[in-house]
């Protein structure tokens, strides 16, 4: 059975890639919404909406699991979704806690009351959704005390990744990571909370300084899913995967397989 990754676009396709790494046993079937990306400058009804029926198409073609490879997505329907209640036997997880575990230092679920870390100044980048949501600020709230974020919006850098206009993502980077230096000279950590950011982490890492440590999904999440699904063994698989878009499914893959280095094919959801 496979696991779902769902994302608007393109983004989620580092975490799946991370992912098929670190399990090569499991079956994953990759949703990318890309004819309603972007979603971050989206409201977040819309964005519920758009993530319950991508969802619901995962469940549909099988996948008990899906992990939702959207920050976006995470911040305005995981928890709306969970307390509405989840049919029978199906799951659905989001990005952001892996990512404030590790960057509290937490063993993966450890839920014990918040607490002091090591961090006290972090900087955080996501789409404009997601730090209008603060939803990246709650759940560091439930783990930990005393930390200093400051949210910068990157407005743009997804519709330029998503156009394959990478001198104009590395431009706004660049842009984005001097207006957070503005409200915050010092950071300690950054936090690049959106999916798409990985495929411009060099330029994150070039702007930010050395002496910036880099916080980055994939990795974390498909680390968390490894300990997840060694809970839950009958999900193991093949290692096969497949991919569905809601946009053009030729131009999509051309993006996919430029940005992943291998051979991405999509068909249409
Ligand atoms: N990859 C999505 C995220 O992690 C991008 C959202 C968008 O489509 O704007 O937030």
């Amino acid at each position: 059975m496979a696991v779902g990754i769902f994302d608007s676009g393109l983004g989620g396709l580092t975490v799946l890639d991370a992912a098929q790494t670190r399990l090569p046993d499991v079956d994953f079937l990759y949703f990318g919404d890309s004819a309603h990306a972007p979603y971050g400058v989206r409201d977040a009804d819309d964005v519920y909406n758009l993530t319950r029926a991508a969802v619901q198409h995962l469940w549909d073609r099988g996948c008990d699991l899906v992990i939702l490879a959207c920050n976006t997505a995470s911040a305005a329907a995981l928890r709306r979704m969970q307390e509405e209640g989840l049919p029978d036997g199906k799951r659905v997880l989001g990005v952001f806690v892996p990512l404030i575990e590790a960057l509290t230092e937490r063993q993966w679920g450890d839920n014990s009351p918040p607490r002091e870390v090591a961090v006290k100044h972090v900087a955080l980048f996501a789409t404009p959704a997601t730090v209008a949501s603060r939803a990246f600020q709650r759940e560091l709230a439930f783990r930990a005390i005393g930390v200093d974020v400051e949210a910068q919006a990157c407005g743009g850098v997804v519709d330029a990744i998503e156009e394959g206009d990478s001198i104009l993502a590395e431009a706004l980077v660049r842009s984005h990571v001097d207006a957070l230096k503005r409200k915050m000279p010092e950071p300690q950590a950054a936090i690049l909370g959106c999916t798409h950011y990985p495929l411009m982490q060099d330029a994150f890492k070039k702007a930010l300084g050395s002496e910036v440590k880099v916080f980055s999904q994939a990795e974390l999440v498909a680390e968390s899913l490894a300990d997840y699904l060694g809970r839950h063994p009958n999900m193991l698989g093949s290692g096969q995967a497949g991919f569905l878009t809601t946009g053009d499914a030729a131009r999509v893959s051309d993006r996919a397989t430029q940005l992943l280095r291998r051979q991405i094919t999509f068909e249409a959801a």
